[in-house]
């Protein structure tokens, strides 16, 4: 039997997938879901799959926190409230900073809690018809627990982030990828397939290229380095991936290359090895 009983985890061929298992609460999350959260990323990164997919059951991605379970039961217990969201800090900064390709597949209703996981994923699949809203305001807060973070951080520009935290305003999936939040929107019907597709190409690359790509944007976009820093930085990163991966971009990859055997403009060379 499974240890989870809020989410549905499935780890196959260097890819995992984490679904939101409360479709009764659309896929709210409550301090149990959070606990478990904190223990399947533990879970996944330790498999060292090269991708991790995040999904939700019936016709919501996240609904958001559980109101009513993290917020609303435990104001009076101090202690009780804290214990009950801390768990999300945790689970949540472990995603920013993870190891493996996070993909988030947004397949319906996204707010507040929600809008904050897709924000903190490498790439957001949604579906046309998703509804998302940065709802806190509509019940007096303001979006807090990193949410704001991920307005600032995944928003063009401070009049929009502003208009949608000010107004609880709902967008849809492809109105999502114009503010920012979505990588590609797809009708629903397509949903699954596209995303299959687009994780299909990720795991024909390497593991360790997809990280350091990973490491290098998450780098220059904190320290938001100047551009001389940037590429010393950039060339010191490359010399750390060589040597980690043997060398294989360039007796690998450039060697298939020589021999035009493909054309990396348009395709990945043949990963020799795991790297
Ligand atoms: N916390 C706790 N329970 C939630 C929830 C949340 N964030 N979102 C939905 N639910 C519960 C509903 O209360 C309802 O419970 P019930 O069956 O015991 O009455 C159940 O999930 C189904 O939701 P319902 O409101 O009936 O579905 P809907 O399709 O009419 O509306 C939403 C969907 C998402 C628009 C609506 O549920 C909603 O506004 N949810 C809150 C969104 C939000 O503000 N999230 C917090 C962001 S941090």
């Amino acid at each position: 039997m499974s240890k989870y009983k809020y989410i549905i985890v499935e780890i196959e061929n260097d890819i995992a997938t984490i679904t939101f298992n409360r479709p009764e609460k659309k896929n709210a999350m409550s301090p149990d879901l959070h606990a478990e959260m904190c223990v399947a990323l533990d879970e996944v990164a330790a498999a060292k799959v090269k991708v991790m997919v995040l999904t939700g059951s019936g016709n919501a991605f996240v609904g958001g926190m559980d109101l009513e379970k993290c917020f609303f039961d435990n104001w009076d217990d101090p202690e009780k409230f804290v214990e009950g969201i801390k768990p999300s800090f945790e689970w949540m900064k472990h995603l920013k900073t993870f190891p493996a390709v996070t993909v988030a597949k947004v397949n319906g209703w996204c707010f507040g809690g929600g809008m904050e996981v897709v924000g903190l994923c490498d790439i957001a699949i949604v579906a046309e018809e998703s509804t998302w809203g940065l709802s806190e305001v509509n019940f007096g807060i303001f979006p807090g627990g990193g949410t704001t973070w991920t307005v600032v951080n995944n928003m063009p520009s401070r009049k929009q982030g502003l208009y949608y935290t000010l107004t609880a305003d709902t967008f849809n999936g492809k109105e999502a990828v114009d503010l920012g939040w979505a990588s590609k929107a797809v009708p629903l019907a397509e949903l699954d397939a596209h995303t299959d597709k687009i994780v299909a190409g990720l795991v024909k690359k390497g593991r360790v290229v997809m990280q350091k790509c990973k490491e290098v944007y998450e780098r220059i976009d904190n320290l938001n380095m100047e551009f001389p820093e940037a590429v010393d930085y950039e060339i010191a990163k490359l010399f750390e991936l060589s040597r980690l991966t043997d060398d294989d971009w360039i007796r690998s990859g450039l060697q298939s290359f020589k021999k035009r055997e493909y054309k990396p403009g348009l395709e990945e060379y043949k990963l020799t090895k795991d790297v």
